[in-house]
Order: C-alpha cells, then sequence, then structure tokens
C-alpha cells in the first residue's frame, strides 16, 4: 500500500463561497449553531456518520472525524461573494430557510460575514440583477481582484488553509469551445474578455492560482474543462463537482441501485417538482433551466445501464421537471412516478413524494465537501477527486471514465478512500476469511 503522509488540520481553514443566498447561508448559520450546541450539524458524513475500520468481528466503528484528521468545526471562518450587498444575516432571514428563532441566536456572528463584490455577468444568469458587483477592462482584471480578495481574506482572518466552495447560481447551459480547450487558450480568453469564459471559471481559475481547492456546488460547465483540470494539475490543487446531490436525484441514486439490484425492470421515470427561492426563480428562465435539466438527466443512465442490460433498461422514458413556484419557498416538493416490471413483464408503479427542503439536505453536503477537499490537500491529492462522486448530481472524472452514480458504491468509492489515506485495509465485504478462519480452527 502507497504510503500518505496526511498533514494535521492545525490553525483556522477558511471556507470561501461565490453565492451567499440560501444554501450558503444556512450552511454558516447551522455550523455556528452546531458549535453553540443548540442544534445538530444532522446529515453531515463528517459530523455524525461512523466508519467501519477492520474485521465485521473487531467491532471498529469510529466517527469519520475520529478517524481522518478533519478540521474542527470552531477552527472554520466563512467568507465570500455576492452580487447583493446583504449580510449573512439579513441573506438567512431573506431565504427563509431557517427559523427566526435560531437565525437570531447566531445573529452577532452572522451579521459580521459581508459579501465581497462578485464577479457576474447577466447573460448567465438571467433572471437576476445584483449591484455588488467588480468592474474591470479584462476578465483578467476582475480574476486580479478576485485573487487579491483570497490574499486579503486569508490574511484578514489569519487562516492557515483556504477552499472554495460554489454556492452561486446555476449559469445558463453553454457548451465547451476552443477557449476553454487549454490553460493557455483561457489564459488569452481572460485577456480578450472572450464571452465563452463565465464568472463561475474565473472564481474557479483564481481559487486554483491560489492553490485554493474549488468544488462545484452547482450544475455550471466550470471545472469540467480541459483548461482547469490542467491548472488543477499544475498547481497541485484538488478540484472537485458538479451540482450537489439533493433532493429528487438523491432519492434517485437510493432507489434505482435496488430496482436494478432485484433485476426489475425499468420502462419510464417521470420526475416533477415545485419550489419557490431563488434557486428557483433562477432556474425559472429556460437557458438556466437547461444546465440543471442536462446534469439531472444522465443520473438514471449509470445505474439502469440500457447497454448492459437492454431488456431491462432499453427504453426508458426519463423525464425531469421544476417549475418556479414561489409559495412554498425553499420547501421544496417532489413526485416521481417510476413504472416498473417484474416477473413475465407484469407492470407495477411506484410513486414517491418527497416534502424536501433543498437547502437543509445542501448544507451538510457544503460542510463535508469543505472538510474533505481540505483533507484532500493535506494528504497531496490534486486534480479531480472522484471518490467525492457521494456529493454530485454529475460526478466530474477523467473524461474516458464513466461517472458512478450508484449512492451505495459512491459511499464504498469515499470509505475506502479514507481507510487508504490511513493506511487502513480496504473492505471488500468479500467475508470469506472469516469462514476460512472456523475451518482452520474446526481441523485443529
Ligand atoms: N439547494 C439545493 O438543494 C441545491 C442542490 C443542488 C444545487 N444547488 C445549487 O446551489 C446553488 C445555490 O442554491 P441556493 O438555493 O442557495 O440559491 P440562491 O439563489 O439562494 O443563492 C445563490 C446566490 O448566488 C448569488 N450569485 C449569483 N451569481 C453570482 C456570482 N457570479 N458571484 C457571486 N454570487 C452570485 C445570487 O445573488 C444568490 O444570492 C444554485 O446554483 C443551485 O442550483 C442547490
Amino acid at each position: 500500500m502507497k504510503d500518505i503522509i496526511v498533514q494535521p488540520a492545525t490553525g483556522k481553514l477558511g471556507i470561501l463561497m461565490p453565492g451567499m443566498g440560501a444554501v450558503a447561508t444556512t450552511f454558516v448559520a447551522g455550523v455556528l449553531a452546531s458549535r453553540k450546541g443548540i442544534a445538530q450539524p444532522t446529515g453531515s458524513l463528517t459530523q455524525t456518520a461512523n466508519i467501519r475500520i477492520g474485521k465485521r468481528t473487531e467491532n471498529r466503528n469510529p466517527k469519520i472525524k475520529d478517524f481522518v484528521p478533519l478540521a474542527n468545526l470552531n477552527d472554520l471562518v466563512f467568507g465570500g461573494w455576492d452580487v447583493y450587498s446583504d449580510s449573512m444575516y439579513d441573506a438567512a432571514v431573506n431565504a427563509g430557510v431557517l427559523e427566526r428563532g435560531l437565525i437570531e441566536q447566531v445573529k452577532d456572528e452572522l451579521e459580521l460575514i459581508k459579501p465581497m463584490k462578485a464577479v457576474f455577468d447577466k447573460r448567465y444568469v438571467k433572471n437576476l440583477d445584483g449591484t455588488n458587483v467588480k468592474t474591470g477592462a479584462t476578465k483578467q482584471d476582475l480574476v486580479d481582484a478576485l485573487i487579491e480578495d483570497i490574499d486579503n481574506f486569508k490574511i484578514a482572518n489569519d487562516c492557515e488553509r483556504l477552499v472554495m466552495v460554489w454556492c452561486g447560481s446555476t449559469e445558463i447551459y453553454h457548451e465547451a469551445k476552443e477557449v476553454h480547450a487549454s490553460l493557455e487558450n483561457f489564459e488569452a480568453g481572460l485577456l480578450n474578455n472572450d464571452p465563452d469564459i463565465a464568472p463561475s471559471m474565473m472564481y474557479a481559475y483564481a481559487a486554483l492560482k491560489s492553490n485554493v481547492p474549488f468544488a462545484m456546488g452547482a450544475p455550471n460547465l466550470c471545472l469540467d474543462i480541459p483548461a482547469l483540470e490542467e491548472l488543477a494539475k499544475i498547481t497541485e490543487t484538488p478540484i472537485a463537482g458538479k451540482d450537489f446531490k439533493t433532493g429528487q436525484t438523491l432519492m434517485k441514486t437510493i432507489v434505482a441501485p435496488g430496482l436494478r439490484a432485484r433485476a426489475l425492470g425499468v420502462r419510464g421515470w417521470f420526475s416533477t417538482n415545485i419550489l419557490g427561492n431563488r434557486d428557483g426563480l433562477v432556474l425559472d428562465a429556460p437557458e438556466n433551466f437547461k444546465t440543471k435539466e442536462v446534469s439531472k438527466g444522465n443520473v438514471l443512465d449509470g445505474i439502469l445501464d440500457a447497454r448492459i442490460n437492454p431488456e431491462l433498461y432499453g427504453d426508458i422514458h426519463h423525464k425531469v421537471r421544476i417549475e418556479y413556484y414561489p409559495p412554498l419557498g425553499d420547501n421544496k416538493e417532489g413526485w416521481d412516478n417510476i413504472d416498473i416490471f417484474g416477473w413475465l413483464g407484469y407492470q407495477m408503479q411506484i410513486k414517491i413524494n418527497f416534502l424536501c427542503r433543498d437547502s437543509i439536505l445542501a448544507a451538510p453536503i457544503v460542510l463535508d465537501l469543505a472538510l474533505f477537499m481540505d483533507l484532500a490537500k493535506r494528504s497531496n491529492l490534486s486534480g479531480i477527486q472522484e471518490w467525492l462522486s457521494f456529493y454530485w448530481k454529475a460526478p466530474q472524472t477523467l473524461p474516458e471514465l464513466e461517472p458512478i452514480h450508484d449512492i451505495f458504491k459512491q459511499l464504498e468509492k469515499l470509505e475506502n478512500t479514507l481507510r487508504y489515506l490511513m493506511g487502513e485495509e480496504l473492505i471488500t465485504n468479500l467475508g470469506m476469511d472469516y469462514y476460512e478462519d472456523v475451518d482452520a480452527e474446526v481441523e485443529l
């Protein structure tokens, strides 16, 4: 086994977020409340999950945070950018996710977190208009300003290390072009104001240039372009994306592996949901919705694979709809209708009605990603962090690798990576050794 040296998590870790809306404020308020002991960070693997180490008979199931050296919640500091100048306190109140009583208990700290001026381009987010925005003659100037923000934040907050997690809006759908094909082209594009360089790409570029790991929480075309993959390698910085896996897609990657496990056929999967937060408003613009639709659309293909099993999965009608419906706020309601078939082709149906809270599901993902990306950096891992696929709707992989969507396989990958980093044996679940030992004892 390769010897990996994991540097300790000493000093403060700064978590920088482009986008300080519902997800970001729910995350930060939740961490502050957890620190004070007034709420529990439920749903976060790094804070509440256990991991099995060694054989089943050893009964070693430590908490993940006691097994790998992660930054402590008390050592986290928060900052970021937004096109609106509201403090995190005002933004949390506006988002309407958390109860006012809880927000008030962490008000003093939230009020101190004010967004830096954003790099923004309305062409990429049609339904927003913000004023807290940087200006510059070229995109290179804007990137330089972001790098300066990063440096200043690190010094002002006495941070040992930083990570960046995109919690900003979904940008319009666009495809990779020549300017994204290499770092050289990209850097020329920054100087020439190439319109195909999106704001999220500029944040990612600034982070990687500053050796700061970057995770992409929206479905934006951003990290998954050769130029930024190249930069991540050169600067030995971890990257991971994209699109936090919450709500309906989370359910899909839980249910679909079960259907496949039982070799049940699937004819159709219709998913629709209504939500009323600002994210819903942004996704109400067709070009922005397209980005989300593409990211959600591939999830089933990887689990119910028509190429491997055309009899069961060759003709699935998969449709996804999102409707903006303001009265619901952040409380999304999703419906899934799944048409399946079993023995002798007999048809059955499954209906799922998930009354979920988007940001409540996304906030612990931000925390885990921040802590795991920092762990990756301290373990000298760089480039694409496929072991974090667990958290994504559209996991980033090398181009020649197909992403793994099955949540149980993703968890196995994540846990085995942690065991690997700590020099522990990987768990294959073969289990023959238990029985071989018994036989050996009997022979004796
Ligand atoms: N909540 C979930 O379950 C979930 C799941 C997957 C992905 N996401 C994605 O996470 C992102 C955040 O979701 P949310 O509910 O917090 O949305 P939100 O609209 O409440 O917050 C996004 C914030 O980003 C800001 N923003 C937009 N462009 C920016 C830029 N260029 N620079 C800085 N700030 C910018 C907006 O002003 C807004 O305040 C969205 O892209 C959403 O699609 C959310």
